[in-house]
């Protein structure tokens, strides 16, 4: 029934959900509730939160979280809404915060939003239906040069220039509003050897508009230092991403709480106090382990890192 496995559970659970103690743990990303269903069963005196951006998909969770009653509370909100007004939404300083970041199996499998090259939907690939404008209309309405930037910056895609001029000069003879048409375009688009490589051709460009789409990035910029804030003293946060833009700005942010001062490095005396706020727990990213990379393949791009609070 449910169509997402939760990726590197058993570190997961291991960092975060306690053992028989009381925790109060923010999961920033609930999806389906795979990881939550785990965090309930695995600590009896663990009460979970749960924040899910898509209204669709928080409805499968709170189905398959409904036995756990008042120890689950889930929240359709963005986790930078959430995170901007946590003191008015809980009573108190969470001990654990998890973000397993991205999209869900269940986005590419069945949400009939575009999200998959492989099938031919409507381009949406907003997760929340009611913001933001939908990939179609980005496509439309930016131009060759905005396409570029966006496919290279978030897709890293190195035929940016090749596909943004191959989506314009389609445009032209009719709108794209079609996943599997836009897929089309691009493989079009990239030169004969890189068709058949690795990963399909689209997969870049699909993945640079669904974060444009959704703002990903910056959202997930601004969202880890209110976070942080959040969190109780001796308190973990545990990230899972799937791709260096995620995981860059992940690594950065916990270099900089692990670092004794944070004044900008053009200040000639310290001004922050000096005070190191936390430690990083993983001084190398956990990977999923072979078996778990066989038994579900979207896990070999996991990289989890953990920090814990200190100040
Ligand atoms: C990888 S899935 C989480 C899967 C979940 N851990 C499980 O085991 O079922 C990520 C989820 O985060 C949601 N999401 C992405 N960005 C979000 C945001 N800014 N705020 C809240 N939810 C977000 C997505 O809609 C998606 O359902």
């Amino acid at each position: 029934m449910f169509i997402h496995k939760p990726i590197l559970l058993d570190p997961v659970l291991t960092f975060l959900a306690g053992q028989q103690e009381e925790v109060l743990l923010v999961d920033a990303t609930l999806g389906e509730g795979g990881h939550a269903e785990a965090f309930l069963s695995s600590n009896p005196r663990l009460v979970l939160v749960g924040i899910e951006r898509d209204r669709q998909i928080i409805d499968r969770a709170r189905e398959r979280l409904d036995r756990f009653g008042r120890r689950a509370r889930l929240f359709r909100m963005d986790f930078l809404e959430f995170f901007s007004s946590v003191a008015e939404l809980v009573d108190r300083s969470p001990q654990c915060i998890f973000f397993d970041l991205g999209v869900s199996m269940f986005h590419y499998q069945a949400s009939g939003r575009g999200f998959s090259f492989r099938r031919s939907e409507p381009l949406d690939m907003r997760l929340d239906s009611e913001k933001d404008e939908t990939a179609a209309q980005l496509i439309a309405t930016s131009s060759e040069e905005e396409l570029k930037s966006l496919i290279r910056r978030f897709g890293e895609e190195r035929f940016a220039a090749a596909i943004s001029a191959a989506i314009v000069a389609e445009r032209k003879k009719g709108a794209i509003e079609d996943s599997q048409a836009l897929a089309r375009i691009v493989w079009n688009a990239v030169p004969p050897a890189y068709r058949h490589g690795r990963i399909h051709p689209a997969t870049r460009t699909f993945q640079a508009l669904r974060i444009a789409v959704n703002g990903e990035l910056d959202l997930l910029e601004a969202t880890l230092p209110l976070a942080f804030d959040s969190l109780s003293v001796g308190g973990r946060m545990g990230v899972i991403s799937f791709h260096s833009l995620e995981d860059r700005i992940v690594k950065r942010f916990f270099q900089e709480r692990n670092k004794s001062c944070t004044c900008p490095s053009e200040s000639p005396i310290c001004q922050c106090g000096g005070q190191r706020r936390a430690r990083i727990l993983t001084r190398k990213p956990i990977f999923a382990a072979e078996a778990e990379i066989r038994a579900n393949p979207a896990s070999r791009s996991a990289r989890f890192r953990i920090l814990e609070k200190i100040v």
